[in-house]
């Protein structure tokens, strides 16, 4: 038995790898492909894990292409239609609601607005967004100010909040890793 498509896997790894190139993760050397490969992790870990617990993601194709795909629209110049056409409309729904969109005001409301979109998708798409804040939850880059670190905390009680219910294995992990993050607040 397969878990996930491999096929599915590496159409979006190269269509994310091409839209993100010259990019960098923020705060490093490294291509910014390396933070979209680390989501993609987090999200495959969750699946391999449900199936053995008997727990299985309904739809982990479209978990994993979410993943690979989840900021071309937010940082790049692809737009949800062209994700549409290439992924199907549920990939670009996916990703869209994992996109803050700028015209709602600040920073904060742009999260609030898309975590409220997020809500209204699948869990697969909750799933995204708990790696991909797993995943950002490092030791913060030297030049945050406290008062950053801990807003970037809270927000992250707030994803957890809201979307941790959507997965067994990364909405613990999601509390492990703001529990571990509290040496940098
Ligand atoms: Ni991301």
């Amino acid at each position: 038995m397969s878990l996930w498509s491999p096929d599915a896997w590496l159409e979006a790894w190269r269509f994310a790898a091409d839209a993100h190139h010259g990019q960098r993760v923020p705060g490093s050397e490294h291509p910014y492909i390396v933070h979209v490969a680390a989501v993609a992790m987090e999200v495959a870990h969750a699946i391999s894990v449900r199936a053995q617990l008997g727990d299985p993601v309904a739809r982990p194709d479209l978990a994993i292409q979410c993943a690979l795909l989840h900021d071309v629209v937010e940082d790049t110049s692809i737009t949800a239609s062209e994700l549409a056409v290439q992924f199907g409309d549920d990939v670009a729904a996916g990703v869209s609601a994992l996109s803050k969109d700028p015209s709602v005001g600040d920073k904060p409301a742009q999260m609030r607005d898309s975590l409220a979109r997020i809500r209204l998708q699948g869990p697969e798409i909750w799933m995204v967004k708990l790696g991909d804040r797993i995943t950002n939850l490092q030791a913060p880059p030297s030049h945050w100010e406290p008062a950053k670190i801990r807003s970037y905390r809270d927000e992250a009680q707030k994803i957890h909040a809201q979307l941790g219910g959507a997965c067994s294995v990364l909405g613990p992990r999601l509390q492990a890793k703001i529990s571990a993050y509290e040496q940098f607040t």
